[in-house]
């Protein structure tokens, strides 16, 4: 893409907006209320907004490489923070996609320098499922469930987040876990069922009086 074209169809896309509404920036400046957080990886082909057909205003985005959740990262917890006690969004999504880079590299034992840290969120998600995964011959077929996997567990770091979980119980906000498929364009619902999976998250960590 020609860098400066960008200009170009910024101006464009201006006066097809202000042919519709004249109003249309000077509402948007007044301030947000998006009901959904989404968290996707960064990747220039899963476009968030626009394969959902959604309208600026409508989707809070955090996007980073393999759409991670760590419990150290003040980025995306500072995203969720802000998403689900100040926007009150109602629903929060974590969206993978097949054929992510970020997946890719995680499996395969190479030394990535500063990706390193980054990746062994992933590489721990494959070392909690391995026996599932390492059953799987196919290649692409492990590849593809692991980036499954890893929506399930940065969905359950998603709800171990305090203001998550707190938000979760009182029925304030449910969590979504998504993939992309880059080769048909589909977005498919993994339905992951937090009602069930967020019970006994926390009974490992607190033991209850007898
Ligand atoms: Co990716």
């Amino acid at each position: 893409m020609d860098i400066g074209k960008i200009f170009e169809n910024n101006k464009e896309w201006i006066s097809k907006h202000l042919d519709l509404d004249d109003h249309y920036f000077d509402d948007l400046s007044k301030g947000q209320s998006p009901e959904i957080l989404y968290i996707g990886c960064s990747d220039s082909r899963v476009t968030a907004e626009e394969m959902m057909g959604a309208r600026p205003g409508e989707v809070f985005v955090h996007r980073n490489i393999a759409n991670v959740v760590p419990n150290n990262d003040l980025n995306v917890l500072s995203v969720i923070n802000y998403a689900v006690k100040h926007l009150k969004v109602k629903h929060v999504v974590v969206c993978g996609h097949y054929y992510c880079g970020g997946i890719k590299a995680a499996m395969e034992p190479n030394d990535l320098g500063i990706l390193n840290p980054w990746l062994r969120n992933i590489r721990d998600v494959y070392r909690i499922h391995k026996d599932e995964l390492n059953a799987i011959d196919d290649e692409e077929s492990r590849y593809k469930r692991l980036v499954e996997l890893n929506v399930l567990e940065q969905c359950i770091n998603l709800y171990k987040v305090t203001e998550v979980h707190q938000a979760f119980d009182e029925g304030k906000v449910t969590i979504h876990g998504w993939v992309f498929d880059i080769k048909t364009g589909k977005l498919i619902d993994q339905k992951l069922d937090f009602e069930k999976i967020g019970k006994g998250l926390f009974d490992i960590y607190f033991t209850k009086e007898a």
